[in-house]
């Protein structure tokens, strides 16, 4: 029995440890581009880098860093261990991932009200959406928490999270779809069919997938808050 459950539990860590590589090595990149943005001339390097145009700068490269920093921090909220062992550093990371995608949200809209995206008013619609989405997930995840209804809480702060991770299944998808089809549908303007999917692909479909877990492992009706 101790055993089956140490292999459980070994198998539980290496499956967060090779997850952790594609977050962290996606964090890492989005992190350097970020800054790189807010401190160097980019002009040559990148069509996200606008020339003089501080507040788009601002705007996308600033969402980078810090969204790096909410990929990095909401997975470690988690974690019911540290939660029952750092309770107070579970309140102040809360706060720090809920600001910080906040100010990543309103970054990504900003860029698109300033800029627009690469492929036009669709990708528009479907990033800001997310943008959107990003907003509503963390300011719910605090309220709750603030009201001390923890079920509420919960199902948002993991709403979230499976945002926050979208950013990185959008690029995976990609990752895998060139492997398996070498671009079929996927253009440099990102405006081909597959990319055209992609718009919403990258968070839609798990938000559903993670609406109908919580539904399913919902407790009785009187149990919830
Ligand atoms: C959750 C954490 C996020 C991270 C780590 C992140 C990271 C990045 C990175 C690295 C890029 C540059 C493109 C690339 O190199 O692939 C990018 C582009 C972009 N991001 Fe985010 N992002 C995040 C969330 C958001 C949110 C919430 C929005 C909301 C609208 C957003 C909107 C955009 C837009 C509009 C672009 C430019 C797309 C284009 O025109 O090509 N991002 N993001």
């Amino acid at each position: 029995m101790h055993w089956i459950t140490g292999c459980a539990g070994a198998a539980a860590i290496s499956g967060l440890t090779l997850l952790a590589v594609p977050v962290l090595a996606f964090a890492a990149y989005s992190l350097l581009f970020g800054l790189r943005g807010l401190g160097l001339d980019l002009t040559d390097e990148t069509y996200l880098y606008t020339p003089d145009g501080t507040s788009a700068n601002l705007a996308v490269f600033s969402h980078m860093v810090l969204g790096a920093l909410i990929m990095v921090l909401a997975p470690l909220q988690l974690i019911a261990s540290l939660r029952a062992r750092f309770p107070a550093a579970h309140r102040v990371l809360g706060r720090v991932v809920v600001t910080a995608s906040i100010v990543t949200a309103l970054g990504g809209l900003g860029y698109i009200a300033l800029r627009g995206s690469l492929a036009g008013p669709l990708m528009d619609a479907g990033f800001a959406l997310y943008g959107v989405l990003v907003l509503v997930a963390a300011i719910q995840a605090w309220r709750h928490a603030r009201a001390g209804a923890y079920a509420r809480h919960r199902a948002w702060a993991l709403r979230l999270l499976v945002l926050v991770m979208g950013s990185l299944i959008y690029r995976l998808h990609y990752a895998l779809w060139y492997l398996l089809t070498d671009g079929l549908g996927s253009t440099a303007q990102l405006d081909g069919p597959f990319d055209q999917v992609q718009y919403v692909a990258f968070y839609l479909p798990y938000l559903l997938a993670l609406e109908l877990w919580l539904r399913r492992s919902a407790p009785a009706p009187h149990a919830a808050r």
